[in-house]
């Protein structure tokens, strides 16, 4: 059986990079094309609705196409549940916007703030003003879940744009395209399947494909199987390869746990507990009050891959004890 290549992520490959590469959100498509013909007047954006359908990749699309080939330089991407509170943000976004070192032809920078609607009602009110403050130089374009979880004042400063969920037959096609593209054989009823698992969310719709395709074809049974007992069963391995200081091998199951098959950290946490206590010859207090550590440490937000990868080290240095 062949590993997947966890480094290059089908959902990054085929994000769309034009707005008629993507599937559904019609109406979306033709309020921002005909704003995109006078960039100038073009006031904050909100994009609201569902995880994977297509927030994230329109901001990007408009950041290309109004910002042409240095739009990373005029970019600035942050994501408001990942930062450390507003003061963080508020320095990002003021560093940002301190210099106008503007090429001709670029009309203003742009902040991609995503996940608005994770932030305070404290910080949102903080950040209404640095809105305020920078809007000479930058347009803010916010992306949530839920329009509602955003205070009113930024609401009315933003156009707000509504992404809906996607279609069973949009997303079963793009899947197939992507399968074309792959050389990769499928049973129609299985991107069904994968559409129902992921209700309608693109990205967990793509991850499922590609961790299916390890296993070869795309069959009902093996959509099945990946989502059975696959998952749990890799943790088993790495917690394994862990404490037999395979390092390299137990992260690069992580990484593939987290990137592919899209398990939370929460999860991981919670049957890594489960198998290191299984463990015989193995000091169990200490185990316990390392992973006791990790999980603070992850509640606090630090970075998943980080901090798990540091906890499988530790756990391996536990076992030779
Ligand atoms: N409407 C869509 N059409 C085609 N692909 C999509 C669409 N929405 C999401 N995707 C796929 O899912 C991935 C995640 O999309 P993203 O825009 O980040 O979602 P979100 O709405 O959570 O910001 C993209 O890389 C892309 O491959
Ligand atoms: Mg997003």
């Amino acid at each position: 059986m062949s590993r997947v290549e966890t480094t290059m992520m089908w959902a990054e490959k085929y994000r769309p990079m034009a707005l008629d590469e993507l599937v559904d959100q019609e109406e979306v498509r033709e309020r921002l094309r005909m704003m995109l013909e006078h960039p100038d007047e073009m006031p904050h954006l909100l994009f609201a609705g569902p995880p994977g359908t297509g927030k994230t990749t329109v901001a990007l699309i408009i950041a290309r196409t109004l910002l042409g080939d240095y739009w990373r330089d005029y970019t600035l991407e942050l994501n408001a549940s990942d930062e450390r509170g507003i003061d963080i943000v508020r320095e990002r976004i003021k560093a940002f916007t301190r210099y106008v070192d503007m090429r001709s032809g670029i009309p203003f920078k742009i902040v991609i703030l995503d996940e608005a609607d994770e932030m305070t009602g404290d910080a949102q009110t903080a950040l209404r003003r640095i809105m305020e403050e920078s809007s000479r130089i930058a347009r803010f374009i916010l992306t949530a879940n839920f329009s509602s979880n955003i205070i009113e004042p930024i609401q009315s400063r933003c156009a707000v744009f509504r992404f809906v969920r996607l279609g069973e037959k949009d997303v079963a096609g793009f899947m197939k395209r992507i399968c074309d593209e792959e050389g990769c054989e499928y049973e129609e009823e299985a991107l069904y399947l994968i559409y129902e698992l992921s209700s309608g969310d693109m990205r967990r719709a793509i991850n499922q494909l590609q961790a299916t395709a390890v296993l070869g074809k795309v069959t009902v049974e093996n959509v099945r199987n990946v989502f059975g007992v696959g998952k749990r069963s890799l943790v088993k391995d790495m917690v394994h390869a862990a404490l037999k200081e395979e390092f390299n091998k137990a992260r690069g199951t992580l990484l593939e746990l987290i990137r592919v098959y899209g398990l939370s950290e929460k999860d991981i946490m919670k049957f890594i507990f489960e198998d290191v206590m299984a463990y015989k010859n193995l000091d169990h207090v200490e185990a316990a009050r390392l992973l006791a550590e990790y999980d603070y440490r992850l509640s606090r937000g630090s970075n998943p891959e980080i901090q798990l990868a540091a906890l499988l080290a530790e756990l391996g240095a536990l076992s030779r004890k």
